[in-house]
């Protein structure tokens, strides 16, 4: 998820589009370019670290120009460093991009355009696509509008771009499919503002129009907006919204906090994780670091995991996925153990590092103790280039965007959409698991984020859970099988953003002592999926019941029985049992968030926590 911003209009555009990347940076704060056009005069400037690293350098910078894009990164391809910062240059040097997304065919392309004498700089998709549009224009001999709309139909993946040649300063491109983007306009049409979202230039106009996917629209000064669909060039009248929302509400995309929008960004977020890596229509896997090391996972004894907190969690829930599908043997450790327990690592080990920071210092730690003893290093990271991704020896990013909120939401579905990936693709080559089956897995994965948003319209349904129970002294997390690890993750929201304590066990661990705390003060929230040792969660909930414990369930959709037992039940779809995390999980988020909020907690920056623990 990066940020855009860009100005076209009768002011200076430097200074709006400089503060509209600053408001922009919770997008995304690897590295910030910006480049500005005065007349046919261009001046580009990009570099590693964020926005206020740009002002820097922009001090001693000419800064004229009444058109300028900006951009603020967070690295999908390449990782960060001036090269691959945008804004990117056609090799002509004549047009400009920016963008936010992920062009998933862009190895193909690059290919191609290589093949035809284009040169590149850096490692992105992006300027990949740039000389794309570039040679659409010069073979066809078109307008840049024309060219824009003919590369991006041959182009597979997510965008938002703004696009303009140095020859035409008074109009700029803008595109977009599955990456949000939104274009203020001016009095007259006499300035215009693209941005990723309204709050760069709020304070200008409350005019805007927001693109939809596959639109395409050419922004000329002093004339109406063009709209056109890039499939078939049909013209589009858009709508034109009055905004409404401050500032900060628009950051947090009309969420109230950070926490709740990245809750509410979760199917995009798994799509995104699994974007370009599950083929649904061909019924395969690509996953290139597992594909270029595949001897290694193959002739595994055992996969040790090593990760701290909602990350350690997702390695539980991976220890269940790799053993059932792929029948590998997996150990999962609490980095800050490992690192210290003088632990044994095995020749054929493979060790697989979990972090959304990519910077705990535990996880880091562990990983430079297990390749002091030769292992094989896989790294599932959300931050490209982060110490961690650069310390394993190679690895997955799960591309969940920048989490801003210190409890991991998006984070930990998006960690076991990439570890289930893998476990998928390693029980079918092992041939543990057959092709029709692999087949519906992948099927079933590729419909996981449209459940997810099921989930989420229980929304409200969960909020009222939450006032009920928001003054619980204690609370009791209950799950079984691959939902065990998911009863450890909701006690864990609970307790790190609403202040309660609150513990999760295996349900059938409840007899060997946490049974002697239920009382008629104890919610007991247990997951009882339909094939989840369903009938053993049922006896558990029975003796819960005994003792007035009260019980929200979480139930598979359709559940007769738990119903008439259960003091709330929470209904999610019905999945393969391997992937009800990802879904079980979302009430439990929401059950904290609402909880906390109502206790008047700060959801996005808990007490005595930070994002990233960094240090032991
Ligand atoms: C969970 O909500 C917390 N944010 C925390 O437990 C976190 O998961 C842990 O610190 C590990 O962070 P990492 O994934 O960035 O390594």
């Amino acid at each position: 998820m990066c940020g855009i911003a860009g100005y076209l209009g009768f002011r200076k555009a430097y200074p709006i589009v400089i503060n509209g990347l600053q408001r922009l940076e919770y997008r995304g704060y690897d590295s910030a370019g910006v480049v500005l056009l005065d007349g046919n005069e261009m001046s580009l400037y990009k570099t590693k670290g964020k926005v206020s690293d740009l002002k820097k350098i922009m001090k001693q910078k000419n800064i004229d120009g009444n058109l300028a894009l900006g951009h603020t990164r967070w690295a999908t391809h390449g990782v960060p460093n001036d090269e691959n910062s945008h804004p990117h240059l056609s090799n002509s040097g004549k047009l400009v991009i920016v963008h936010n997304g992920i062009i998933e065919n862009y190895d193909t392309i690059k290919k191609e355009l290589i093949i035809r004498g284009y040169t590149f700089k850096s490692d992105t998709d992006t300027e990949v696509l740039i000389n794309l549009i570039e040679e659409v224009k010069i073979k066809n001999k078109c307008k840049l509008g024309e060219a824009v709309q003919m590369a991006l139909s041959n182009v597979v993946g997510a965008y938002a771009i703004a696009v303009f040649d140095i020859s035409k300063p008074d109009e700029i491109i803008v595109a977009k499919l599955g990456s949000p983007i939104a274009i203020g306009i001016g009095e007259n049409n006499s300035e215009f503002f693209v941005a990723s979202d309204a709050s760069p230039f709020i304070e200008y106009t409350r005019n805007a129009i927001y693109l939809e996917d596959e639109e395409l629209a050419i922004i000329k000064l002093g004339k109406e907006i063009r709209v056109r669909k890039i499939q078939d060039n049909a013209i589009v009248e858009p709508d034109i919204h009055q905004l409404k929302l401050n500032l900060e509400q628009i950051e947090k995309g009309g969420y109230d906090h950070f926490m709740l929008k990245e809750i509410h960004e979760q199917p995009d977020a798994i799509l995104d994780a699994y974007r370009g890596r599950l083929l649904a229509s061909k019924g395969i896997i690509k996953m290139g670091s597992v594909d270029n090391n595949i001897a290694r996972f193959l002739n595994a004894n055992r996969i040790v995991i090593v990760a701290c907190g909602t990350s350690w969690h997702a390695g539980l829930v991976a220890e269940y996925l790799f053993e059932d599908l792929a029948r590998i043997s997996v150990e999962v450790e609490y980095a800050s153990e490992f690192r210290y327990r003088n632990p044994i690592i095995n020749k054929n080990d493979v060790v697989i590092a979990i972090s959304q920071s990519g910077e705990t210092a535990d996880t880091l730690a562990a990983i430079k103790l297990a390749k002091s003893k030769g292992a094989f290093v896989f790294g599932v990271c959300n931050v490209v280039g982060s110490s961690i991704a650069r310390e394993t020896d190679t690895g997955a990013y799960t591309h969940a965007g920048p989490e801003i909120g210190v409890a991991s939401t998006k984070a930990f579905t998006t960690q076991i959409t990439v570890l289930a990936l893998m476990a998928l693709k390693l029980g079918n080559l092992k041939g543990e698991l057959s092709n029709s089956r692999y087949h519906h897995y992948i099927h079933e994965m590729s419909l996981i984020p449209g459940k997810v948003e099921e989930v989420l319209k229980m929304d409200t349904e969960i909020e009222k859970i939450a006032a009920i129970y928001k003054d619980a002294p204690n609370c009791l997390y209950l799950g079984r099988g691959f939902n065990f690890p998911v009863a450890l993750e909701g006690a864990l929201k609970l307790k790190e953003i609403s202040y309660i304590h609150a513990e999760g066990y295996p349900a059938a661990e409840m007899k060997h002592g946490p049974i002697a705390l239920i009382d008629e003060h104890m919610p007991v929230i247990v997951i009882a999926t339909r094939k989840g040792h369903y009938d053993k969660v049922v006896s558990n909930i029975q003796e819960i019941k005994a003792r007035h414990g009260k019980i929200i369930a979480i139930v598979t959709k359709g559940d007769t029985i738990v119903r008439e037992m259960a003091d709330h039940v929470i209904e999610i779809p019905e999945t393969e049992e391997a992937f009800t995390p990802l879904l079980s999980t979302i009430p439990l988020q929401l059950l904290s968030y609402y909880i906390a909020v109502m206790r008047g907690c700060n959801v996005d920056q808990p007490r005595n926590l930070a994002k990233s623990v960094t240090v032991e």
